[in-house]
This record gives structure tokens, sequence and C-alpha cells, in this order.
């Protein structure tokens, strides 16, 4: 692994995507090779995978997805998005920006579902070969803040499109809640990785101060 592999996680409506963008943005503008994706998503199977999941028409044709089933389906899409997209890219020396990691499938299935974080973390060295990235940013606002910009997003998505992705925005507050704890857990865990922005910044300042974090790292 040549390159360098960054990871943005956080709730739903915590603005990491917004975030990512602009850090892509920017790291093309200096001439790095950048390749960004989302999990899940990012490979067609991947693709199918994250309609199945997210799409809460979804259980109305397949019956109620279990948890374990949830879990198994996210790190199938993460698997593929590693060896198709992820290992390749950072073999080539680019820059992967990738929008939820296994992060996110220790915070929703193990500590939302109540999986257990240590479930996940074997799931992970099992069928990731217990491949994290180098520097994971954490974007973390206070938990209100992103329910009210999630909840607003998706009324957005489904004007749009007519369909939506809100099968995991329809859990409720108590759901969220131990997926923010465990967010905060992951970060005390693993400072190494896991830089965390907390504060009600505005873009321009936390996309900056992502920014020079990542420059540091590019130094090392
Ligand atoms: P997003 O692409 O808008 O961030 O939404 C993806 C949704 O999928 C979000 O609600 C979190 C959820 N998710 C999990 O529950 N576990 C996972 O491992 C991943 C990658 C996402």
């Amino acid at each position: 692994m040549s390159g360098l592999f960054i990871t943005f996680e956080g709730l739903d409506g915590s603005g990491k995507t917004t975030q990512l963008q602009r850090l892509a943005a920017s790291l093309a503008a200096d001439g790095h090779r950048v390749v960004t994706l989302r999990q899940p998503g990012g490979t067609a199977l991947g693709d199918r995978i994250r309609s199945v999941l997210l799409d809460s028409k979804s259980e109305a044709e397949l019956g109620a997805i279990a948890p374990e089933a949830e879990l198994a389906l996210m790190f199938a899409d993460r698997a593929q998005s590693l060896k198709q997209v992820i290992l390749p890219a950072l073999d080539e020396g680019s820059i992967v920006l990738c929008d939820r990691y296994t992060d996110s499938s220790e915070a929703y299935q193990g500590a939302g579902r109540e999986l257990g974080a240590d479930r996940v973390l074997a799931l992970h060295q099992a069928v990731c070969n217990g491949i994290q990235p180098q520097l994971t940013v954490l974007l973390l606002p206070p938990l209100e803040k992103s329910l009210a910009r999630a909840r607003r997003r998706n009324e957005r998505h489904i004007r749009k499109t007519g369909s939506d992705e809100n099968r995991f925005e329809r859990e409720g507050e108590i759901f969220y809640r131990r997926v923010h704890e465990q967010y905060e857990t992951i970060a005390r865990r693993e400072p190494q990785r896991v830089e965390v922005f907390a504060e009600e910044a505005s873009i321009e300042s936390i996309a900056e101060r992502i920014l020079d974090v990542v420059h540091k790292r590019l130094e090392r």
C-alpha cells in the first residue's frame, strides 16, 4: 500500500460527505491522484447491496432484514470495494477517500443494533484482513443537529428521486445515541488513527483543519 487511505465517519447528517468532497477537490487541485467512494456502494455489487439495505421499501419486498444479515451485507460490500477499488488505487499511489468503512459497522450494527463491537471487529479481521485506514476523519457534532439535518436531506431525496434511503433514519433517538457513543469509544481507543471534529464550526473552518491534518500525514 503506497497511497494514503482516509475514511470519513459520523452520523447521518454530520456533514461528512460535504467535507469529503471538499478535501477531494483540494487534494486534486494540489496535483494528487484522488479516488473517492462510499460504503455501502462504490462498485456495481455494492450499489445493489446499498439499495437493498437503505431503501425503506426493501422490507416490504424482502421481509424484515435480520441485523446479522445486515452486518454480513455491509461486509460483503466492503470486501468487494477493497478488492475492486481501494487496494488497486492504493497500490498505484492514490489517495483514497472513503465515505464510511468498518467504524460504521461497529457503530451502527455493533452498538446501534446491539450485535457487539467484538463480533464486528472479528468479521473485519476475517473479511477485510484487518485493513484499516491510516486516517479517519470523524465528524461528531451534537446528536440533535445531525438528526435534524439527516431528516431534511432525506425529504429532499424523496422529492428528487421518488425513492428514499431512510431505512436507518427511521430509527429512534436511542439507536442513534448508541451509535454516537460507540464513535466516541472508537476515537478514545484509537487516537492515532481517528481525528474528531466535534464542535459546531463553519464548513470552511472544518475543511481547513481537515486539510491541515491530511497535509501533516502526507509529510510523514
Ligand atoms: P450514508 O451513505 O448517507 O452515510 O448512509 C449510509 C447508511 O448506512 C447510514 O445510515 C449508516 C449505514 N451503515 C451501516 O449501518 N453500517 C455500515 O457498515 C455502513 C457502511 C453504513
